[in-house]
Formats: structure tokens, sequence, C-alpha cells
């Protein structure tokens, strides 16, 4: 009996040492981590991607790697083989592109609910995404969440293919994204990703104030607890021309709608930050009664006239 007490303690002694390393390894890593300037990143952030010919995919695990995200793969259910992608020819790649109904179908099941932060990956196919991205959009909701584009081509830029998406679906949160080449450094990959999950839309994050820049000046928009403030919130960093108005505003349509929850204010103040219909964002800089409706989304405390003509307007989280 004795033997046997001995023995099962020392198989907890033996339990608890290995356990105590385990733990120490964790928080030695959780050091090095910091240390590194790893990005931690909340875990409800995923790499959604496609990829024909590989290239996108080296940046999607790049871009979990660093980010601490999943990683799902788009996977067509017919497999985009080399003459569907031979683009001096007729081929299918060009067909769907030119196709406006086309939407090739994804073979695998994609759960996308716990997510709050999508990085979305595609080549570039004749200057915008491969239809399949639409396939996807229509396939799963994304409402509320931020999407984050990144893409890979020979030499074309993201931003064509971001406005196609943002028209295609104008109720969804895009970021403006990036295009790499397939053989970006870690470093690009981690200011992309320092650049937009800091600024994710983690659930837990309370952001009640915008920094703003005006004629190299500094303000403070403090916002309202409302959906639409949350949603320009996660557009951010902007820089906008905003043209000027009446005398007593700055407005500028934005590439993305709010959400809405628009009422009339009876008088407007100097330094209200109102989104007008679901899109166009008003920064006033005089008082004066209304009988238009809004929706608030803060307010400048201190703003000066901002006078005559466009103004450049920087927003930062
Ligand atoms: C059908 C087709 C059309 C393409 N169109 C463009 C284009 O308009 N601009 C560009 O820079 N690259 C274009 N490319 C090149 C791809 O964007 C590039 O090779 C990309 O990195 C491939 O990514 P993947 O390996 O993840 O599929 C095209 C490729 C294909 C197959």
């Amino acid at each position: 009996m004795k033997k046997v007490l001995i023995c099962l303690l020392s198989l907890v002694l033996v339990i608890s040492i290995t356990g105590c390393g385990n733990n120490k390894k964790d928080n030695k890593e959780a050091e090095n981590k910091k240390e590194n300037n790893e990005i931690v990143t909340s875990n409800n952030s995923v790499v959604l991607y496609f990829s024909a010919t590989g290239t996108t995919k080296i940046i999607a695990n790049k871009i979990a790697k660093e980010s601490n995200s999943d990683i799902i793969e788009i996977i067509p259910k017919e497999e985009y083989k080399k003459e569907d992608l031979d683009y001096n020819n007729d081929c299918r790649a060009n067909r769907e592109q030119n196709d406006d109904n086309a939407r090739p179908e994804i073979k695998n099941d994609i759960d996308i609910s716990k997510y709050d932060t999508i990085f979305l990956g595609y080549p570039i196919w004749w200057g915008t995404n491969p239809k399949i991205i639409l396939t996807l959009l229509d396939k799963y909701d994304f409402t509320g969440k931020t999407i984050i584009p990144f893409c890979t081509s020979g030499s074309s830029d993201i931003k064509n293919s971001v406005n196609d998406l943002r028209n295609y679906k104008s109720d969804l949160i895009i970021k403006d994204g990036k295009r790499f080449s397939g053989s970006a450094s870690d470093e690009e990959i981690k200011s992309f990703i320092n650049e937009n999950i800091n600024i994710s839309n983690d659930s837990k994050e309370v952001i009640n104030s915008v920094k703003t820049i005006i004629n190299k000046k500094e303000y403070k928009i403090v916002l309202e607890d409302n959906e639409t403030a949350k949603s320009f919130v996660n557009l951010l960093p902007k820089e906008f021309t905003m043209s000027e108005l009446n005398g007593n505003e700055k407005y500028i349509y934005l590439d993305n709608t709010l959400p809405t929850n628009a009422s009339n204010p009876k008088r407007i103040n100097a330094g209200d930050v109102m989104l007008y219909g679901n899109n166009c964002l008003v920064i006033f800089y005089k008082s004066f009664d209304t009988s238009y409706s809004y929706t608030k989304i803060g307010h400048i405390d201190n703003l000066p006239n901002l006078g005559n003509g466009n103004i450049t307007v920087r927003f930062e989280r």
C-alpha cells in the first residue's frame, strides 16, 4: 500500500513539474512574442483566400501566421486547370470575368460566424476580383464584419477590385486593403496587419473618440454611442477632400454606406459630425436651425470656422 502511495505521489509530482515547465514555457513564449514585437491579435480574425496558382496562398499563410489568425481556403468546386487560366486565349477564367452572371461554385463549407475580422485574399483577374469572390459574398453573411482585402497580381492595384466589391455589397464594411507581390517581405506583411488589425472591430474594444486633422490642426471627435459611429470608426484611417456647402458645412460622399437612425435634430451645432442619408459625411462649422434629418456620429469641440473652399480632412483612431 505504502509503495502504491509513493508511486502515486511521484506521479502527481512529475505531472505538476511538467505542468509548471509548460506554463513557464508558455509565459516565456508570450514574453518573447512581446520582445520580438510580434503582433498578438484576438482570435476572432480569419484569413479567407482564393488562389488559383499558389501566389495568393503564400501571402495568405504569412498574414495568418503574423496575425495569429485562422486560415480558410476558398476551394472552387471545379478546379482551375492550367488551360482554364490561359488568359491570352478564350479560357474559362476569361469567360467568367466577362460574364456578369458567372458565380463559380465553392466546394467547401465555410464557417465565418465566429470571426469579426476577415482578411479576404484573391488574385487580380482582368483588373478585379475573380467571380468566385462574389459567390462567397452571396453565400455567406458578412454583415457587421470588417473585411480587409488583399490581393496578388502581375502589377494591377487592388483599388478597382475593392470598389467593385463595395458596389456589389454596399452594406458591408470593406477596407481599402493592399496588393502584394508573391515575394512580399515579412515587414510589409506586418505593417499591413498593424495598420488594419490594431483597429479591428474587436467587440470588447470601446472607442469613444476619433482623431481628426483639419488644415494640419488636430481635433477630437467625441463619438455618439451608436452603430453609425462604430461603422464609421471601422473605415478608418481615411483622408478625404471635403467639399464646401452653404457657408456652414463640409461634406464627402463615402464609398461605403453606414447604418442610419436619422432624425431631425432641430438645431445643428458648430462641430457636429453627421451622416446625411446613408453615405454623406458632414462636418458643420456653424450653428443654425435645420429641417433636415441626420444621424449624428459625434461632435468636435471648439471647431473654428473652416472658411471657403474644399478642405483635406484626415480621420484616425
Ligand atoms: C485570368 C487571369 C487574369 C489576370 N489578370 C491580371 C490583371 O488584370 N492584372 C494583373 O496584374 N495580373 C493579372 N493576372 C495575374 C495574376 O493576378 C497573378 O499571377 C496572381 O498573383 C495569381 O495569384 P494566384 O497564384 O493566387 O492565383 C491574371 C491572371 C489570370 C489567370
